[in-house]
């Protein structure tokens, strides 16, 4: 029988659970913005045009932040187009998805779209075909109180208070040869350099991404790195990352081990980043900020040069299944586990474009499987994650070397008493016994035991059928003599809430 034992301690803490881990993504790119956060005329949408079901979706979701408004597309994008009188705004060419941009929806209407989904917002500047100057430009529109020209406009567009926007990223993907403006690791290196330098003059309170790699993958990975952050280590707080993740062909066992290939990034840019700590001499411990991942089925996705140019065209709108879901959730307890260095992480995209949510013209929005391991993960990983060693057995595959077949990560809220435990067991047909010593607490009881997975791997959610897939319980799970144990289903995601006994 398929075994799990660890044993959790609460003096084992990694980092405390920031709100940031739970992010997400909207970008100009096929239905995100027009006719997903935003649909004017629809029967859920506000008289701004925000379609309130996505907004209540995005609130039950428990998404901290989201970063806007690209992307591929931020690197094109001319931020002054979508401010000011709607009906004098231009439509221009949006290359990097071959779209029609009509600039309806901008920085004011996205800020007043974070209000009503309760997320804090995270900016990128355009680094592709623009500079410095422009940056500086639309971090005074956005966070100067007033008296400048571009205060002053923001002011005249009807927003007297300034945004006070917190996150700024520093371009998108630069390291991507398809980037609008692609650039070399030295020539992105110093311009972020000189425009975080610049943007802290404007407003010193900012946090700054500089741009890692793309994907694990890039031939560049690690060197584009070092060279980055040789020029911008002083100057930004975080270097990001982006990854997404599919089956390719029939090796399943891969895909399922997925978790570790994020692990295994992560940890590799974290010895970088620390690696020029070292060079530097300094004490300073750059964070990552993982601002784009998911699962993307990248291969079927025919390229933007074979897009025709269309308004809000559908663009990988990609179905999840249960088995997505499972992966998923595996990716968000390999976030978990990195929380002392992960600060920030964007699920990409929010909707419609390779969305948890998914909304269409006539109809009410509905949740993707995906939705529900990163709802229950953002409601109840609370507290601190604690350091979990997970003795069971592992399985050889190709794109990860050996992964153990059950993974576990747990949290522990010190003010509650709350321990959760997210475990994947990967095993395509047996079911895993988790053993868990939990003698350094007092007595729990299991308050629930829910899962993703077990049977039905190929189902998902539909319009026809939005609520077919959701968690269900488990049985069996116990605490008796301070050990919990539980029976994982075969390729199953699983979360345990264990509360203090008597509350
Ligand atoms: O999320 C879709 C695209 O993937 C983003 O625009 C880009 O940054 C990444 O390559």
């Amino acid at each position: 029988m398929l075994t799990a034992h660890a044993t959790l301690d609460p003096a084992f803490r990694i980092a405390p659970v920031d709100r940031r881990l739970f992010g997400s993504f909207v970008e100009h790119m096929g239905r995100c913005v027009y006719g997903g956060i935003y649909e004017p005329g629809h029967t859920e949408s506000d008289t701004d045009g925000n379609r309130l079901d996505v907004a209540e979706l995005t609130r039950d979701l428990g998404v901290g932040v989201i970063r806007y408004p690209g992307g591929n597309f931020v690197s094109g994008y001319r931020w002054e187009d979508g401010v000011g009188p709607v009906a004098e705004r231009p439509r221009r060419l949006d290359l990097a998805w071959r779209s029609i941009e009509s600039n309806e929806f901008g920085l004011n209407e996205f800020m007043a779209w974070t209000r009503l989904a309760q997320v804090e917002p995270m900016m990128a500047v355009n680094l592709g075909t623009r500079g410095i100057q422009e940056a500086c430009d639309l971090l005074e529109y956005a966070n100067h109180p007033g008296g400048t020209y571009y205060s002053d406009l923001r002011r005249a567009h009807g927003v007297e208070q300034p945004h006070d926007i917190k996150l700024w990223c520093l371009g998108n993907e630069m390291d991507g040869p398809w980037q609008t403006g692609h650039k070399t690791a030295e020539e992105y290196g110093r311009l972020a350099a000189e425009t975080a330098k610049a943007m802290r003059q404007v407003d010193p309170g900012i946090e700054l991404v500089a741009c890692g790699s793309s994907n694990a993958e890039m031939p560049t990975f690690g060197t584009w790195e070092t060279t980055v952050l040789e020029h911008t280590f002083e100057h930004v707080d975080y270097i990001s990352l982006h990854a997404y993740y599919e089956q390719h062909g029939e090796d399943r066992a891969s895909f399922l081990g997925a978790a570790a290939g994020m692990d295994r990034f992560i940890e590799g840019v974290v010895a970088t980043a620390d690696h020029v700590a070292a060079r530097k001499q300094s004490r300073k411990r750059l964070n990552l900020s993982f601002d784009e991942w998911n699962l993307w089925q990248q291969s079927r996705f025919a390229g933007h040069t074979n897009l025709d140019w269309e308004q809000a065209p559908r663009l990988i709108e990609d179905t999840y299944t249960v088995q997505d879901a499972v992966v998923f959730g595996s990716l968000l307890m390999s976030l978990l586990r990195h929380a002392d260095r992960v600060s920030i992480a964007c699920l990409a995209q929010l909707v419609n474009v390779i969305g948890p949510i998914r909304a269409e013209p006539d109809r009410p929005a509905w949740a993707q499987t995906i939705f529900h391991p990163f709802a229950l993960t953002a409601r109840h990983a609370v507290g601190d994650v604690l350091r979990v060693q997970t003795a069971t057995d592992r399985y050889d595959t190709a794109e990860h070397g050996d992964v153990p077949l059950v993974d576990v990560v747990a949290t522990h809220d010190e003010e509650t008493g709350q321990v959760t435990v997210f475990a994947m067991n990967r095993h395509t047909e047996e079911q895993a016994k988790l053993d868990i010593d939990l003698r350094a607490f007092g007595d729990l009881v299991v308050a629930e035991h829910l899962h993703l997975g077990g049977t039905d791997l190929d189902a998902a959610n539909s319009i026809e059928t939005p609520e077919r897939i959701a968690p269900t319980g488990v049985a069996g799970a116990t605490t008796e003599g301070r050990r919990l144990s539980a029976a994982l289903p075969p390729v199953s995601w699983n979360m345990i809430r264990l509360v203090p006994a008597g509350r």
